[in-house]
């Protein structure tokens, strides 16, 4: 007996998106799997974006399918994006640089120990271990919890950024330049994190421009040119220059699968 093939969590099928004359994303099609770091690529203007934005659900694609698992999804809105599990760790960290550690992974997910009408009491005891337990499951090394993060380094805030995200057991993380303002070493570790998230079963993808990064974590790269997927191939198969050629145009589309 054969084993079914697996499902992607995350289906996009010919998605265009317009902004006024702009073809943003000419006819997208992209499988986002369980356990598989994809990376996403292209020069600026490419359309990386505004495909995250759309998997968030910030913006509606103007043609096309958008599937989570066996659902196929209109007019995403963010919070039903979240509600499937989408969560989005962005470049520019959104982060309370006055609050602690653990504040910042459990914000706004705060346990409560009663409510009472409208009002909600704060179980800050559980918060903190809660906290504490998620960083630990990142492997992020944060020695008190309870300093302003504003104090941390890059690396570390954006290991509170990861943590936060899983803090809501999403299906499918996006991770945009999440390296761009970070130096080698916390790049490194970034990197590690991003690889621990797919093994816990999340789809990941990762926008980057940086292809060290990209080959150094991801299973499958995906490249758009002017909005459209000029690229697709599993990372172990794919060569640096044949990337840089289709990112750049010089592979003409017709030798793309
Ligand atoms: N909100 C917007 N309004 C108008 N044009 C936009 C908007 N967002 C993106 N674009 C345009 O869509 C194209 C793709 O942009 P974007 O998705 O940001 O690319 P990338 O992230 O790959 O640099 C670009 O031409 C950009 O100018
Ligand atoms: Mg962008």
């Amino acid at each position: 007996m054969s084993m079914p093939a697996p499902q992607p969590l995350v289906r996009c099928l010919a998605i265009s998106k317009y902004f006024g004359g702009v073809k943003a994303l000419d006819g997208v099609t992209l499988e986002l799997y369980a356990g598989e770091v994809v990376a996403l690529v292209g020069d600026n203007g490419a359309g990386k974006s505004t495909l995250v934005r759309i998997l968030a659900g910030f913006y509606h694609p103007d043609q096309g399918e958008l599937w989570f698992g066996q659902q196929r999804v209109d007019a995403l809105s963010p919070r039903q994006a979240r509600a499937l599990g989408v969560e989005t760790v962005h470049q520019h960290l959104l982060l309370c640089d006055n609050l602690g550690a653990a504040a910042n992974v459990v914000l706004g997910q705060e346990p409560t120990v009663h409510r009472l009408g409208p009002l909600k009491f704060l179980d800050h005891r559980r918060g903190r271990e809660e906290a504490a337990r998620r960083l630990a499951e990142v492997g992020a090394s944060i020695s008190d919890l309870a300093t302003p993060i504003r104090q941390l380094s890059g690396g570390q805030r954006q290991a509170i950024a990861i943590a936060r995200a899983l803090a809501a057991s999403p299906r499918l993380v996006m991770f945009d330049e999440p390296t761009a303002a970070l130096g080698s070493r916390q790049t490194e570790a970034t990197l590690r994190l991003i690889r621990r998230v797919a093994e816990r079963g999340v789809a990941a993808l990762l926008i980057s421009h940086n292809l060290d990064d990209v080959f150094a974590v991801a299973d499958r790269i995906v490249a758009l040119r002017h909005g459209r997927p000029v690229f697709n191939e599993l990372a172990g198969n794919a060569l640096r220059e044949t990337v840089v050629a289709a990112m750049t145009g010089l592979l003409t589309e017709r030798t793309v699968p």
